[in-house]
């Protein structure tokens, strides 16, 4: 990050803290947004299929042969590490007659063999081994590779577009934003934990709830409430992407030359599909897969510096273990009230929600997305 931006976040985050800020207007958002499944279709098509979402972060495939699986909001996918070094995403089709080629969730492989017929193909998707090719005598192997999404390695991430559109690659938002989280959280990072669960809930539910810190000291008392500071969190726009600064109590007096992550964490809300709550010495991803209009999968992936040849040190281990325990449990606080939320939805008892003036990256953010929507794929 920018000395000069870091210093005018510290700066401002100081002011919020001492004097809760309001911003914007009161603002309502209709109910039927998070429950009209035609909408959720026009959702997913515009906003999460078409452009490049999170799939996995390049630590999860470190060298040639290895892989991850994913559903990739919908096509199931193979992140494969090819012989070149290069990070792909195969749709995990077989090209025969289309058998789920790779099951497993992670390993490495020098190929894939489908389970059916043993079909093969290299990490690089090419088709290298056909059993009894003589039964197949108009097939073109050079054509039958396993299909490849556009796919971006950035940032220590992987992107890839679920439904193929060719894509020059992230756009200048998103790359100017992993390039500062990189400076925040410094290189040299690998996955120490993830886990991953089914939410009842519309996908925005889980974005509201990270973009605003009305609720820290009221639903999250008893897990990081304390430490944080009331309705204080400030946002900005980069692209789609939201940057929210979360300033902790001790925000409000920062001894000179004081660093943002010693008083805040910092949540990027990064279009289309994931969260990085980046924090002192670790970050925690959130990755959202909208499943239904009623139905969120999210896996939470804390990332800390990649451990040694030896292993972690009994003391980085313990880091990352408790705050790995601690972000988690105050996230499923978040989604267990979005469960809530959508259950409430069904009474009736609200036409529309309502926002107010401490909660103006919800509107704001509500407003851009009824944009994008408007202007389709
Ligand atoms: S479906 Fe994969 S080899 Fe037949
Ligand atoms: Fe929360």
């Amino acid at each position: 990050m920018q000395p000069e931006l870091e210093a005018s976040l510290i700066e401002a985050a100081r002011r919020a803290t001492a004097a809760r800020p309001l911003d914007g207007d009161e603002a309502t958002v209709p109910v039927e947004r998070y429950t009209d499944p035609a909408r959720f279709a026009r959702e997913r098509a515009a906003l999460f299929r078409s452009t490049p979402n999170l799939v996995a972060h390049s630590s999860e495939v470190p060298e040639p042969g290895a892989f991850v699986t994913r559903d990739l909001v919908g096509t199931p996918t193979i992140v494969a590490r090819g012989d070149d070094g290069r990070a792909r995403a195969l749709v995990n089709v077989c090209r025969h007659r289309g058998a789920t080629v790779e099951r497993r969730p992670a390993g490495r492989c020098k190929r894939f063999v489908c389970p059916y017929h043993a079909w093969s193909y290299a990490t690089d998707g090419a088709l290298v081994h056909v059993r009894h090719p003589d039964g197949f005598p108009r097939l073109d192997p050079a054509g039958s590779g396993l299909v490849e999404l556009p796919c971006f390695e950035a940032g220590g991430l992987v992107w890839a577009v679920p439904d193929g559109r060719p894509t020059a690659g992230l756009d200048g938002p998103t790359t100017r934003l992993l390039t500062e989280i990189e400076g925040l959280v410094g290189p040299g990072l690998a996955v120490f934990a993830a886990e991953e669960r089914v939410w009842r809930a519309n996908w925005k539910l889980i974005v509201d709830g990270s973009l605003e810190s009305y609720h820290f000291k009221i639903a999250h008392r008893r897990t990081i409430g304390p430490a944080f500071a009331d309705t204080a969190s400030i946002h900005a726009f980069v692209g789609e992407h939201v940057r929210l600064v979360l300033p902790r109590t001790s925000m409000a007096d920062p001894p000179p030359g004081a660093r943002l992550l010693q008083h805040a964490n910092v949540l990027y809300v990064m279009a289309p599909n994931v969260s990085l709550l980046v924090q002192d010495g670790h970050l925690v991803l959130v990755v959202m897969t909208p499943e239904a209009v009623d139905r969120t999968r999210i896996r939470l992936v804390t990332v800390g510096r990649a451990p040694g040849p030896d292993g972690y040190s009994a003391g980085a281990r313990r880091f990352l273990e408790a705050n790995h325990a601690i972000t988690v449990a105050a996230l499923n606080e978040d989604f267990e009230l979005a469960e809530q939320i959508q259950r409430g939805i069904a009474t009736g008892a609200n036409a529309a929600f309502r926002f107010g003036r401490f909660e103006a990256a919800l509107s704001a953010w509500h407003a851009r997305l009824e944009a994008r929507l408007d202007a389709g794929p």
